[in-house]
């Protein structure tokens, strides 16, 4: 039917419904009819006005004019493809999540690479954090991974989340600078909220500045919860790690390439994948029961806070292959909605404060973004497994749901759809218990001790970058007091981090910010894992 051979992944079957192909096609209307001339509208004479009459006129200029939706509040500028996960081996003893139900067996996935701060058509190589986005389309419906390259958060409380991007985007008086974060909201917000120190040095390290999306991490950031078909849990952490190595630019390069070509890892992602050399990842574990965290010197429903490798070390479980890029950018691309809300059956949340804050945001937003409440039926999103439910209606609704039964329980449809039981979800039955309460854990305010980890694990080389990171970006804030304070916040992490930052600032190092707490920091020997080019 000259329809593109387009592989027979799962996911081609709610994509094939919309799939269109116009070659040998006459020209129509939206509503189907024939368009007899597509250059000239109808007027009144040859040099007379366009009559209100032309409805093949203002069809095609009302469709245009409607074109744009928003863009992501946050990840506005990303790229994506599809492709596969593969289980390495039968985990059904850890998870009861479809995906790793047997060695060998193959999961659909559709994977959105971005940076977080810019607009929809920045620059690719800016110093940023970037997404990885990760959508199952598995048995039990859609599970969305929707990790960083980076496995460390800025904030520990999504009631900061808010702030933390309104100081990072352009100032709201002049929209200006677009640049990430060299400005003096960005450094102002970080130098009051010293629980960022860990994300800092990551952030000014050349993972900011990533080579290729085929070159990066990802991780999944917050603890997450295995669960298998007796209900047993075990912790568990998320680490994507590219087989191509992990790879930056130097910082002259990336600079440089923002300005000649601001498409640059687009391009390098579109052009792999069609001449077949598909990016590869390998997705590891790193697994841990309540007795062993209760005895990690850290809380690990902190997200500022990672599990060093050698506490906890990463099992190599399967692998995400990209082998096929979307046909449309704004069906697939633009229109996909991740959700950290997204788990199945296998996956759980924990208390992370921030994951819960997530939980919320991500549907809210998409909502507004993608228009109403049915964007789960756009193909991009709609799961492989089939829906079932009493949801009804509801603007651009597409499901055409038969009966006179949209409720549950009911006699008159046998009670369908039946609740799935002990086969559906169930969260893990944690015990909570406490009076509601506004405040943090006191492990959560040990801000500097992984932070000078992943300082004293960097190769003196990587040292020296991120040394000049802080100088590039701190020689934007024109505010001293601000720069005074980021320096006093560096001073509890090295000696002769915030001495190099000082130098090249021409300041004096300011005696170091108060500790949050009167425990002792702990003291973590260094981490051959943490450093770039130990990979
Ligand atoms: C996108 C909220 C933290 C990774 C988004 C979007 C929102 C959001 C509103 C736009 C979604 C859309 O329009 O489709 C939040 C909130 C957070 C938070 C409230 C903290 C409370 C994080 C963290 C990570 C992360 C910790 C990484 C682990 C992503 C990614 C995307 C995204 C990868 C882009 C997804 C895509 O490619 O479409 N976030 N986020 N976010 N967020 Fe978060």
């Amino acid at each position: 039917d000259g329809q593109p051979d387009i592989g027979d992944n799962a996911i081609n079957r709610p994509l094939d419904r919309v799939r269109v192909d116009d070659t040998g096609r006459e020209l129509t209307t939206n509503q189907g009819v024939p368009v007899a001339d597509n250059q000239n509208s109808l007027k009144a004479g040859l040099r007379g006005p366009t009559l209100m009459e032309d409805f093949i006129l203002r069809e095609k200029i009302t469709h245009f004019d409607h074109e744009r939706i928003p863009e992501r509040v946050v990840h506005a500028r990303g790229s994506a493809a599809h492709g596969y996960f593969e289980s390495y081996e039968d985990l059904r003893g850890l998870t009861r999540a479809a995906p790793f139900a047997a060695a060998g067996k193959r999961t659909p996935v559709f994977v959105r690479f971005s940076t977080v701060a810019g607009e929809r058509g920045s620059a690719d190589t800016v110093r940023d954090v970037r997404g990885f986005a990760v959508k199952f389309y598995t048995d039990d419906g859609n599970w969305d991974l929707v990790g960083n390259n980076i496995p460390v958060f800025f904030i520990q409380d999504a009631m900061k989340f808010p702030d933390l991007i309104h100081s990072v985007k352009p100032e709201p008086h002049n929209g200006m600078p677009q640049a990430a974060s060299a400005h003096d909201t960005f450094w102002d917000f970080a130098s009051l909220s010293p629980e960022i120190a860990h994300m800092l040095l990551w952030h000014t390290s050349d993972r900011a500045i990533p080579r290729s999306y085929r070159m990066m991490q990802g991780f999944g950031v917050h603890t997450f919860r295995l669960v298998n078909d007796k209900g047993e849990s075990v912790f568990c952490k998320f680490h994507w790690t590219p087989l191509a190595g992990t790879h930056s630019l130097v910082w002259d390069e990336a600079a440089r390439l923002a300005g000649a070509d601001p498409d640059y890892h687009r391009r390098d992602l579109w052009e792999a994948i069609d001449s077949g050399q598909f990016p590869e990842y390998e997705l590891g574990l790193q697994i841990f029961t309540e007795e062993q965290a209760a005895q990690f010197p850290f809380d690990i429903l902190d997200p500022t806070k990672i599990v060093p490798e050698e506490m906890v070390a990463v099992r190599p479980v399967g692998k995400l292959v990209l082998d096929r890029n979307p046909d449309n950018f704004f069906a697939e691309t633009e229109q996909v909605a991740f959700c950290a809300a997204h788990v199945v059956p296998g996956i759980d949340f924990t208390n992370d404060p921030l994951l819960q804050g997530r939980i919320h945001s991500y549907i809210d937003t998409q909502i507004s973004r993608l228009g109403g409440a049915n964007f789960h039926e756009i193909p991009i999103n709609t799961p492989v497994a089939q829906i079932h439910n009493n949801q009804r209606d509801g603007i651009h609704r597409q499901q055409i749901n038969r009966g006179r039964v949209s409720y549950e329980p009911n006699s008159l449809a046998g009670g369908c759809p039946f609740q799935a039981g002990a086969r559906g979800f169930v969260s893990v039955p944690e015990v909570s218990q406490g009076r509601e309460v506004r405040g943090k854990p006191e492990l959560f305010a040990d801000h500097y001790s992984q932070a000078r980890l992943f300082w004293i694990s960097q190769s003196v080389t990587e040292q020296r970058h991120i040394i000049n990171a802080f100088r590039f970006e701190l020689t934007r804030v024109h505010t001293p007091a601000v720069r005074r304070r980021v320096l006093a916040l560096l001073a509890n992490i090295d000696a002769a981090l915030v001495a190099g930052v000082a130098d090249g600032l021409g300041m004096e190092v300011p005696p170091p910010l108060p500790l949050a707490t009167d425990r002792p920091q702990y003291d973590y020997p260094a981490s051959p894992s943490l450093s770039l080019f130990a990979r």
